[in-house]
Order: structure tokens, then sequence, then C-alpha cells
């Protein structure tokens, strides 16, 4: 696998390290925290962003928020460990991989609790460790189920970044065309910029740029010309959420490229990590949706585009249903159809 990849998220001697994706790509610029704000800001602001991504960026967060926290008893520490843990959970509603990974960290603490809390704070800094390094291994295979449906000479859309950055490495959507280009295959990248905040043409466009595979930015609104034209064999997108009965949440837009690919004829791929996986979410409607600052829609960048005071929306995500996805790529497999009992399937096996 092609080593261009810079380790979005990492964690030493108490200090977390992120790429500062808002910077990106004019910057490639690391920022250093030390404290459970700053972590929450992070996530808030976008500086680490990607469900996967923000998953791991929590749990280095809560260690940073629970560097202090009392180790006179077992009732004390755990108090100051809930308040952080909720805390950081309020940073951003729609992608799981936050609260799985918080969850997962409390699990660690449970398992944990008889244990002086010394060792309980060291074991909670390997688990943040394992979900990390664990990241890695389920992108690279997510790139390998996904690389089964695709084929040399593609014509491939994406929308958002689904990319190595969103995640410990390879990304999820963008791992397959790393390992298509390790095979020599010419796919033909299409990059929706991706409206709002542009994380198609800054961080997707840039990221594949520099793994040298080809790449066009359009717009989003040219989605639709680009597959009439028959340049689109595949879509594949990343996702923040997938409900019980398969629909999906992933980045605004990611709805109507669906509804392009369908009207098109073109098969529809979402791939998603099991930690993106939610069962305890029935379907789409129950998805929270983040709305963000409307700024972002009227001043993206530092240029106002809009008239002052005009009413804007400005939902992060959307809910695509169930019947436009073809199939749904995890690391355990690939799901085609009977999403609601192919899932639950995936926790058993
Ligand atoms: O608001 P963002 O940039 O965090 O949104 C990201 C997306 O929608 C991604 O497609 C998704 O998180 C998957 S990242 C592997």
């Amino acid at each position: 696998m092609a080593d261009t990849f810079l380790s979005s998220v990492s964690y030493d001697n108490g200090i977390l390290k992120i790429l500062d994706q808002t910077k990106i790509p004019n910057v490639t610029e690391f920022i250093e925290i030390e404290d459970i704000q700053d972590a929450w800001d992070a996530i808030k602001q976008l500086k680490v962003r990607g469900a996967p991504a923000i998953g791991i960026a929590a749990a280095y967060g809560l260690l940073l928020g629970i560097k202090n926290a009392p180790e006179t008893s077992f009732e004390d520490f755990y108090k100051v460990y809930k308040e952080q843990s909720e805390f950081l959970a309020g940073s951003r509603p729609t992608a799981v991989n936050l609260f799985w990974a918080l969850k997962r960290m409390d699990e660690r603490v449970q398992i944990e609790k008889a244990r002086p809390i010394s060792e309980i704070k060291n074991a909670l800094e390997k688990e943040a460790h394992l979900i990390r390094q664990e990241d890695e291994e389920v992108c690279r295979l997510i790139g390998e189920h996904a690389l089964t449906l695709l084929k040399d000479d593609m014509g491939i859309l994406t929308h958002c970044n689904a990319g190595g950055i969103a995640t410990a490495r390879y990304g999820t959507a963008l791992a397959p065309l790393y390992l298509a280009k390790e095979k020599g295959w010419n796919l033909r990248v299409f990059a929706d910029e991706t409206r709002p905040l542009l994380q198609g043409a800054r961080l997707t466009a840039w990221e594949l740029q520099q793994a040298n595979i080809d790449v066009t930015l359009i717009t989003d609104s040219m989605a639709a010309m680009v597959m009439k034209k028959g340049w689109i064999q595949a879509v594949i997108v990343g996702c923040d959420r997938v409900a019980a009965n398969g629909d999906v949440a992933n980045k605004i837009g990611t709805y109507g490229v669906a509804l392009l690919a369908k009207a098109h004829n073109i098969p529809f791929y979402v791939a998603a990590p099991m930690s993106t996986i939610d069962l305890e979410t029935a379907n789409g409607e129950d998805i929270l949706i983040e709305e963000r600052d409307s700024r972002e829609v009227t001043e993206g960048f530092g240029q106002r585009t809009a008239p002052e005071g005009v009413k804007v929306f400005n939902p992060a995500f959307d809910v695509t249903p169930a019947h436009l996805i073809t199939a749904i790529i995890t690391e355990k497999g690939i799901i085609k159809e009977n999403f609601p009992e192919e899932l639950q399937k995936l926790f058993k096996n």
C-alpha cells in the first residue's frame, strides 16, 4: 500500500497531536492539544473530522480530561470521568463513532474498576491506542472488499472526504482507490467539491493528488452531467452512521448523489466500518443531523457571498434511504440486500 499517509490523529506523552484539516491544502500543520476543551474545539471546528478520526480523537481527548482526575477512590474518579466523557459527547451529534469510542472507553473502565486508579488510567490509554490501531486494519479490509466491486479503467465518483486523514489510515471510501493504484489500475476519480465546507476540494482532491491517483474536481452541481456523459461507473462514499434498517447518514449532498446514481443506473456503494453501524437507531429519521453556523454558507472561507440577514439552513449531513444503496462495505464483508437482517448478522459473526 502506498505510504503517502499522514497520521492525522496520534497521542504521545499526554499530548494529542492532530493534523489541522482546516488548513489543508494550503498548509500541512499539526497541532498539539493538552486539554479536553481544546480537543472538544478541534472536533467541533472540524480540525479533526471524518467519523473514525472523530472517534479516535474523542478517546484520546478523554485521556486529557482525566489526567488530573482524583485517585482517592473509584467513585471520586468516575464522577470526573463521566463529566469529561459527557462533555466530549456534546461536540458533534451525527457521527456515531464518537459515541462508540466513548462507550468502548467506559466499558474498559468497568472491566478495570477494581484496580488502582493509576492502573485504570493506563488501561484507558491502551484502549485508546487500540481503537486507533484497529481502525487501520479495518480500513485496509474495507479497501480489499470494496476493490472486488471495482474494475480497472472505471470512473468513480466520491463525495466529501472519507480518506486516510478521516481515519487512522487508508480511509474507508478511498481505501480501494489506493489499493487499485497499487495494482496498477487506472481509475478516474471524480471528487465532488462538497459545499459548504469543501472537504472534497480541500481534502479528497489533495489526498488523491498526493498519491498520484487520477482525480478530477467538480462542483456538486456537475455530478449529474458527468454521470450523463457515462464517465462514472460507480459511486463510493463513506458515512457517519448506518441505522438498523440500512439508511445512511453522510455529508450533506450524499442523498442527492444517490438519487442521481439511481437515475443513471450507477451502483451506489457505502463504505462503513462496524464502528459506524448503529443498531440502536432504527432508521434514518432517528439520526440527529448536526446543523452548523450559517456563516459556513454565507461567508465560507472569509468572503461574504450572500446578503446580510438572509435566512440560512445549514445541515451538515443528510440521510440516504437504504433502497438507494447498492451495497454496504464493512471490514467483515459486503452486504447487498436485506440490510436489516444482514446488518444484524454482521454483529453475530
Ligand atoms: O463534517 P465532516 O467533514 O466530519 O463529514 C465527514 C463525512 O461525512 C465523511 O464522509 C464520513 O465521516 C466518513 S469518513 C471515513
